[in-house]
């Protein structure tokens, strides 16, 4: 299956990252969010990063312009009736999810393909929403999206081959490496990373080191880019605590419970980066 258009619903930070690498390998692209105004901002964040792009000299302007001009803005599931591809990337609640599988596969039309950037949520059930389970698959991105190579595929129980070779072919058109999973808790990427992220997050409630200090050692000891606590807070403390949560209720295994602090900061609204506040003082 050739595909030339997608919807993408989710105009946030992994959304619209999406939206600007399927725009970026020549597709067009619906960018969908309920809100007008969060189409808007997530219009502007594909701005700024291309623009870094071009400041680069990776890109030149008329190519940013030509890729902007390939991304139409959309605040109407209804659009996915003249796309072969969907690509859902809302929050991370089973219950929104499933209002969204469920009505898009209304609009889509019948041979589309129907993915998920879930960072954990079942494949499985996500497909059972829909009429066309063979055609749901998990397309997990990795943030910030235009820079990282990994898109991690999930196949559900029913997910047909030709749907797992489209959406691999897909990814590598956007340049980025594809890597299978089957549909376990966390797949491989959060179960594996969060676990250490959470670590960090109780080392810091005992007091062990400051947020600084531990980032170092993990940067500094380790080679990571970026230390679990930064990590945290670039990924959203809301999703990491959401994602301990799946792990947690799916493996039943103590060593996933979520650091009593992380529950503290969500309450709080110390979301991370996004809203100015987590392990670090974003509001300059
Ligand atoms: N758009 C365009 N370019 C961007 C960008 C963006 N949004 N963000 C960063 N860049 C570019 C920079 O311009 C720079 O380009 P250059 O190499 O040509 O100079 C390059 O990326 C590196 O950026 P910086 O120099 O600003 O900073 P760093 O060297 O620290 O790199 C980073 C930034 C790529 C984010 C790096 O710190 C990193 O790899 N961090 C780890 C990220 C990670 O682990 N992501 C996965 C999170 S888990 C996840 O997403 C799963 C989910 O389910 C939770």
């Amino acid at each position: 299956m050739n595909i030339e258009k997608v919807l993408v619903i989710g105009a946030g930070q992994m959304g619209s990252g999406i939206a600007q690498v399927a725009a970026q390998a020549g597709l067009q692209v619906y960018l969908y969010d309920i809100h007008r105004a969060a189409v808007t901002k997530g219009r502007q964040r594909i701005e700024k990063s291309l623009s870094k792009f071009v400041s680069k000299g990776k890109l030149r302007e008329d190519e940013k312009e030509a890729i902007l001009a390939r991304i139409q803005d959309s605040t109407s599931l209804e659009d996915a009736a003249h796309c072969q591809c969907v690509i859902e990337a809302a929050v991370e609640k089973m219950e929104i999810k499933k209002k969204i599988f469920q009505e898009v596969d209304q609009w889509a039309p019948q041979e589309a393909i129907l993915a998920s950037n879930t960072s954990s949520l079942p494949i499985t059930a996500l497909a059972s929403y829909t009429e066309r389970p063979d055609r749901v698959i998990g397309m997990h991105f990795m943030n910030p999206v235009p820079v990282m190579r990994l898109v991690e595929i999930i196949r559900g129980l029913a997910t047909s081959d030709e749907t797992y070779d489209a959406i691999a072919n897909l990814t590598e058109k956007m340049g980025k490496v594809a890597v299978s999973c089957k549909d376990i808790p966390g797949f491989i990427s959060n179960r594996v990373l969060q676990v250490m992220i959470n670590e960090a997050i109780w080392c810091y409630y005992e007091g062990a080191a400051t947020a600084d200090g531990i980032d170092s050692i993990m940067k500094l000891g380790m080679n990571h880019p970026m230390g679990p606590l930064e990590l945290a807070d670039l990924i959203g403390l809301d999703t990491v605590l959401a994602i301990l949560e799946v792990l947690q209720e799916g493996y039943g295994d103590p060593k996933y419970r979520p650091c009593p602090l992380l529950r503290q900061y969500v309450q709080a609204g110390y979301l991370g980066r996004k809203t100015g506040r987590g392990f670090y003082n974003y509001e300059a």
